[in-house]
């Protein structure tokens, strides 16, 4: 288990001041992303799956472009679900065999530019099939095309996240289907993959080892009732990390090998594996320090009111309760604040509605106007899911290797958000 420590963070927060790459007027929030967590976690899943496993990394997760970059160094390819991560991915250096292109929704044309490419693609439906299946001319013997199932093995602990129930807008249902999947390998014969993913947090372990031995099990039949020799299976991604940091998240390595036990049972050892982790990849490997702008005492309450909110962090405001962050305060230089009597306090964002809330009651030591928040494992899912109400900059992203820190991704200015809601 690996979390950056409070310490380390005070450390990092501290000498940016110092080497004034935070400038602490304008920069009131600061996305941080470490690059050697990063590379632990690469080494650590390679490590745990069979050696052809093709690895991916989500780019919804995290999108930043630097971190595209080393994924692409550290030899991972990208999961990418729409018109513009295809376009992200290319730019960032991959080529079209390290990409999958996954999505409900994509068009006619991207799927030709994905087939004319050479990119891996998940269809989503039968529906998605056929219009696949217009464009028959282009593809080749080598084109990698899957279908996405749904293998229903049950909802995860959060709803938004959990696709793997009895309903999903995802893949195609086994339980009602399983004829017509094995049917469409009979008619596709390009067909050579399927896809699955149960959800992205909130599911076990187990729930997501019963998906991929339903897979496994769908896979033999399809082999043996159409003889169509299956070469890819995509297991998504979705294993749950830790937020807490006195609790161990599921252990990589017991999946991984109870992925391959079940692999050898049954004798689908030479079938290639895809992976499409975001959250455990990212996670842990990034964190978010904010200004406290105002400390709102009352009888009632306490609220800090920071410059990180719903823009920030969507999931946690509009799920209050559903996703959780640790928090550490410091003080005005970087110091963590210490205090054996705590107070608790709302941790409000700036913008402009009432559910503009990251975190209620937490037990803080008493916090002044220009401390610091940091927020936690904020490396996938926060700054990915930006949003632009109230028309607030982006805030400046810096990149940690070792004991150096570069900007990775520079804070948005007024003519930026200008340019953003111009023609
Ligand atoms: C199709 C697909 N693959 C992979 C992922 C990544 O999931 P996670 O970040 O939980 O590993 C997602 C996220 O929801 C997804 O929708």
């Amino acid at each position: 288990m690996s979390f950056i420590s409070e310490d380390s963070i005070s450390e990092i927060f501290t000498n940016c001041i110092k080497s004034r790459l935070i400038h602490q007027e304008n920069d009131t929030s600061v996305i941080f992303y470490d690059f050697n967590q990063l590379a632990n976690r690469i080494s650590t899943l390679k490590a745990a799956f069979p050696d052809n496993t093709v690895h991916t990394s989500a780019i919804k997760a995290n999108p930043i472009i630097k971190v595209l970059e080393k994924i692409n160094e550290l030899g991972l390819g990208v999961e990418a679900a729409s018109e513009g991560e295809l376009f992200l991915a290319k730019k960032s250096g991959f080529n079209s065999n390290q990409i999958v292109f996954d999505s409900p929704a994509k068009t006619r044309k991207e799927i030709e530019f994905a087939i004319e490419s050479g990119i891996y693609i998940n269809a989503d439906s039968f529906m998605e099939l056929e219009r696949i299946h217009e464009l028959n001319n282009l593809i080749k013997p080598l084109s990698r095309i899957g279908l996405r199932i749904n293998p229903q093995v049950g909802y995860g602990t959060i709803a938004a996240t959990s696709v793997g129930g009895d309903y999903s807008k995802f893949g195609v249902p086994l339980k009602e289907y399983r004829i017509e999947i094995i049917e469409a390998f009979l008619i596709y014969k390009w067909l050579s993959g399927i896809h699955m993913h149960i959800g992205s947090q909130g599911c076990s372990m187990q729930m997501l080892l019963n998906g991929f031995e339903s897979g496994l099990q769908l896979i033999t039949d399809i082999q043996l009732k159409t003889g169509n020799n299956i070469r890819f299976f995509d297991i998504g991604g979705g294993l749950p990390v830790s937020y807490h940091h006195d609790q161990n998240p599921p252990d990589i390595n017991e999946y991984g090998t109870k992925i391959q036990e079940l692999l050898k049972q049954y004798k689908l050892e030479n079938l290639q594996l895809i992976t499409e982790f975001g959250r455990y990849l990212h996670t842990n490997s990034g964190f978010t320090i904010s200004k406290v702008e105002y400390v709102k005492q009352y009888i009632d309450s306490n609220t800090l009111i920071i410059h990180a909110g719903a823009d920030l962090f969507l999931r946690e405001c509009l799920n209050l309760g559903q996703w959780f962050h640790e928090f550490t305060l410091l003080d005005k230089n970087g110091k963590i604040k210490v205090s054996n009597s705590k107070i608790k306090y709302h941790i409000a964002g700036p913008l402009c509605f009432a559910g503009d809330i990251i975190a209620r009651d937490i037990e803080l030591p008493k916090a002044d106007e220009g401390d610091y928040l940091v927020i936690h494992d904020t490396g996938a899912y926060t700054f990915g899911m930006w949003s632009k109400y109230v028309s607030r900059m982006f805030p400046k992203i810096i990149g940690i290797t070792g004991k150096s820190f570069e900007i990775i991704r520079n804070r948005e200015t007024p003519e930026d958000i200008y340019k953003f809601w111009s023609v």
